[in-house]
């Protein structure tokens, strides 16, 4: 009888595609996806750093499975950004967990369940092979990433994943372009161009290339990329929002912050005035989104008011906020003593506010589309996304992988309701069935 598994998936885009590579390897190797952890016979938490908060998760999670392993033997393994900044430490605190495994190793997965141990060396960025997707995965879906690059150079200093990711490697721009060919040909329609500093990607073209190369593969209807860092922002790439009709009019392009002063003590290597002009640039269509960080070490009440003042003055589409949590091994951990710790309650009452502001804004921002007609590609019956990356919930009949019309009938703050006004673009009917379903669940 084929064991089984369940993978647990915390983080980024980049863990939602490591878990799918690690499916696919255990796939090969006989095993089969359960969607219940207590029936499974592996449990693998592939698991995200970026805050205290999501580190927290893995243990009490790992509270929960420890409990099965007790009852029935499971195996369990956690793979993704913990395992790489904690490598053998972290059978110290969590001695029942079997294996550990860094991104670096994901197609390992199948060997380490039969040995144990700990995986966590990055590999030299000359002999690194990026994992390949098994489009048969994908088929049936409208929507897939595509890694396109591993790491971060950069130094922001309160950020852990350049320790957690190692450092950029790009992937060959031929196996993207061939990773994307195969995709399409399952019926994937749109993909998702990844890596925690995509924009800097130089696998033997630049980025604005890679995305000419990608709108090039016959059949691709939609491109989207993430995530980008504001220095990296070419003039070519900008021009590809423009010339480019595939690429969707989406920007996530993280701020951080709204001050000078802030942003020299995170190491964002650009001032607001330079942040300023590089959005002016684009089309003005294009739904510009943002991450900002409230509560940095030594954050005045004079930056907070600069900071709400910069979010006041520009037209975010939508904002991902966080209060400032410290991470080991970063630059501001070290300073914090020299910098001031900024008291929680005082970071959450400006996280607060920043939040209030843009909530307030998309909410209008959405209202706003009531009574127009959104494109969408249907990601699953009756849910897709808009150009803009808005979710949106309709009535239809349209299948998965078509494009369809919808008209805005009511908006809330997450999602845009309406009604199917037409199919623009049937989905091409498969051949084939989806071969297998290799569950990966996020939280
Ligand atoms: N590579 C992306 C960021 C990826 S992490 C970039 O450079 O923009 C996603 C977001 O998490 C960051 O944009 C930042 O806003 C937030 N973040 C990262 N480290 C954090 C920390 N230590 N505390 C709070 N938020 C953090
Ligand atoms: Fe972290 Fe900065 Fe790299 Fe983004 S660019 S992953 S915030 S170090
Ligand atoms: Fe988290 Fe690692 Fe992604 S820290 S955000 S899973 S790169």
């Amino acid at each position: 009888m084929s064991r089984s598994y369940f993978i647990h998936t915390f983080g980024c885009q980049m863990n939602e595609s490591d878990s799918q590579r690690m499916a696919e390897a255990l796939a090969s190797a006989g095993w089969v996806p359960t969607a219940a952890p207590d029936r499974a016979d592996l449990v693998l938490v592939n698991t995200c750093s970026i805050r205290e908060k999501a580190e927290d998760k893995l243990y009490s999670a790992l509270g929960r499975y420890r409990l099965l392993k007790a009852q029935r033997g499971t195996r369990i393994g956690v793979a993704g950004c913990v395992a790489q900044q904690e490598k053998d430490k972290l059978l110290d605190r969590a001695p029942f967990v079997d294996f550990v495994l860094g991104p670096d190793h994901v197609e390992k997965v199948p060997q380490l369940v039969e040995t144990g141990g700990v995986e966590t060396d990055f590999l030299d960025t000359e002999h690194y092979l990026f994992p390949r997707a098994d489009p048969e995965t994908s088929r049936g879906r409208a929507t897939a990433f595509v890694t396109a690059m591993k790491g971060c150079d950069n130094v922001c200093s309160f950020c852990v994943v350049p320790y957690t990711r190692g450092r950029e490697v790009s992937r060959p721009y031929a196996e993207i372009v061939q990773e994307v060919a195969s995709l399409i040909a399952v019926g994937v329609r749109e993909v998702t161009l990844i890596g925690q500093n995509v924009n800097s990607y130089a696998g033997g073209c630049s980025f604005a290339d890679l995305i000419q190369r990608v709108a090039a593969v016959p059949g691709l209807l939609r491109i989207r990329f993430t995530t980008s860092h504001p220095m990296d922002l070419s003039r070519d790439l900008v021009r590809c929002f423009s010339d480019v009709p595939q690429l969707m009019p989406h920007f996530h392009l993280p701020v951080q912050h709204g001050a000078d002063t802030v942003l020299g003590r995170m190491r964002r290597k650009y001032t607001i005035a330079e942040y300023e002009e590089r959005i002016a640039a684009l089309p003005p269509r294009v739904a510009l989104t943002s991450d900002i960080i409230c509560g940095f070490p030594g954050e005045s009440e004079d930056e907070h008011r600069q900071n709400v003042e910069f979010l006041r003055r520009t037209p975010y589409d939508n904002l991902f906020s966080f209060v400032y949590s410290s991470r080991p091994h970063t630059g501001a951990m070290l300073k914090l003593g020299e910098w001031g710790e900024v008291p929680r309650p005082t970071a959450i009452r400006r996280l607060e506010e920043v939040q209030s502001l843009q909530m307030a804004r998309t909410l209008r921002r959405h209202r706003d589309r009531i009574g127009e007609t959104v494109e969408v590609l249907v990601e699953e019956a009756g849910f897709g996304r808009a150009r803009e990356n808005w979710t949106v919930h309709f009535e239809g009949d349209a299948s998965v992988g078509d494009l369809v019309r919808v008209r805005v009938d009511s908006a809330s703050l997450v999602a845009l309701r309406g009604a199917q006004v037409e199919i623009v673009d049937k989905a091409p009917r498969r051949e084939q069935p989806p071969k297998r379903r290799l569950t990966v669940v996020s939280a």
